[in-house]
């Protein structure tokens, strides 16, 4: 069992809770994610690492309720456990992973959108603990929803806040500062946009037109996390890739969003995981239990 150590709600649907999970939290890097599971019968949720202590043994993970496991877990309380816990998986970012002087060299935006924040933050963090300044931009749909804006900047060289509304900050969406940036004379080498699929589909528009390199997670089209259910089958380029095996983090200008959207919507009926697996044959993988991939 996994003890929550803190569970706090950041705002009226985003919760944040720390877990004591002390192999996790040696090994994890920016980037990776974590399988939860609050008990026997609950799904397997995967859930971005926001932040991470080696030596306290914790993970801090932030989620939206989305279904009735994440609902359930809006209920645990600092002293409630965890029945599953299981981590690092995935592969971590880049810009922890790449040779140190290579990443110094760049100029780093990231683009977080609302709870895109929390895997946001600890690859900002990680960056700042080496030296390296980077910008963020952090956009929500009103001030309410703005979340770990302290953390944020205090890791941020420059931190632009935007809502949609223009309760807070500045006003528009997050491709709107991007273009305001732009023309304000600002420099970048790399951007990283983790948010809503609609929202990395954008950026990556926007930053075609500047010849940005645009590095985006596919964490939202993961169900089971680990390789088996084929859920999380997308194309990058011409090439096959499993979000959870092979990412979350991709190339985000080699992504069909509309294609992994409309996947999305035919993975949940029964006859769309079917469908795919008609189309998909042996790539589909499988081992769900729910589409007979494997059988
Ligand atoms: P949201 O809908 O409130 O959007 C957040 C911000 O994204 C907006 O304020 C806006 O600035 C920007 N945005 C949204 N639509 C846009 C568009 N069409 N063009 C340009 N910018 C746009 O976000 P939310 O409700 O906090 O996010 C929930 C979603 O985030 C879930 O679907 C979840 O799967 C996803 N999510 C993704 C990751 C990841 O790793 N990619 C991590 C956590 C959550
Ligand atoms: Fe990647 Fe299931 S989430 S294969």
């Amino acid at each position: 069992m996994y003890s929550i150590l803190k569970a706090e709600a950041l705002t009226s649907n985003i919760y944040l809770m720390v877990v004591e999970a002390p192999r996790v939290a040696k090994h994890c890097l920016p980037g990776q994610f974590v399988i939860v599971k609050a008990d026997e019968v609950g799904e397997r949720i995967p859930l971005t690492i926001c932040d991470y202590d080696r030596e306290a043994g914790t993970i801090t993970i932030v989620f939206q309720p989305v279904g009735a496991s994440t609902e359930k877990f809006t209920k645990l309380k600092a002293g409630d456990s965890f029945q599953d816990f299981v981590g690092p998986l995935g592969r971590p970012s880049e810009l922890c992973t790449e040779d140190l002087e290579e990443v110094k060299k760049k100029h780093v935006l990231f683009v977080a959108g609302g709870v895109g924040t929390a895997p946001v933050y600890p690859q900002v963090k990680w960056l700042h603990e080496h030296g390296i300044k980077a910008d963020a931009i952090v956009g929500a749909k009103t001030k309410d929803l703005v979340i770990l804006e302290k953390e944020m900047e205090a890791v941020c060289d420059n931190l632009y806040v935007t809502t949609d509304d223009g309760s807070y900050g500045r006003h528009g969406m997050v491709t709107k500062v991007i273009d305001d940036l732009m023309a304000e004379g600002k420099h970048y080498d790399l951007v990283v946009a983790i948010g809503p699929m609609i929202m990395m589909k954008f950026c990556c528009l926007t930053t075609k037109k500047y010849d940005l390199p645009t590095i985006v997670s596919m964490n939202p089209i993961m169900v089971d996390g680990t390789g088996m259910c084929g859920a999380c089958r997308l194309m990058v380029g011409d090439e096959v890739k499993f979000a959870c095996v092979d990412g979350p983090e991709f190339d985000g200008h080699k992504i069909d969003f509309d294609a992994c959207m409309k996947r999305q919507q035919l993975y949940k009926t029964e006859e769309g995981r079917a469908l795919l697996k008609l189309r998909e044959g042996d790539t589909h993988h499988g081992g769900c239990g729910n589409c007979g991939g494997d059988k």
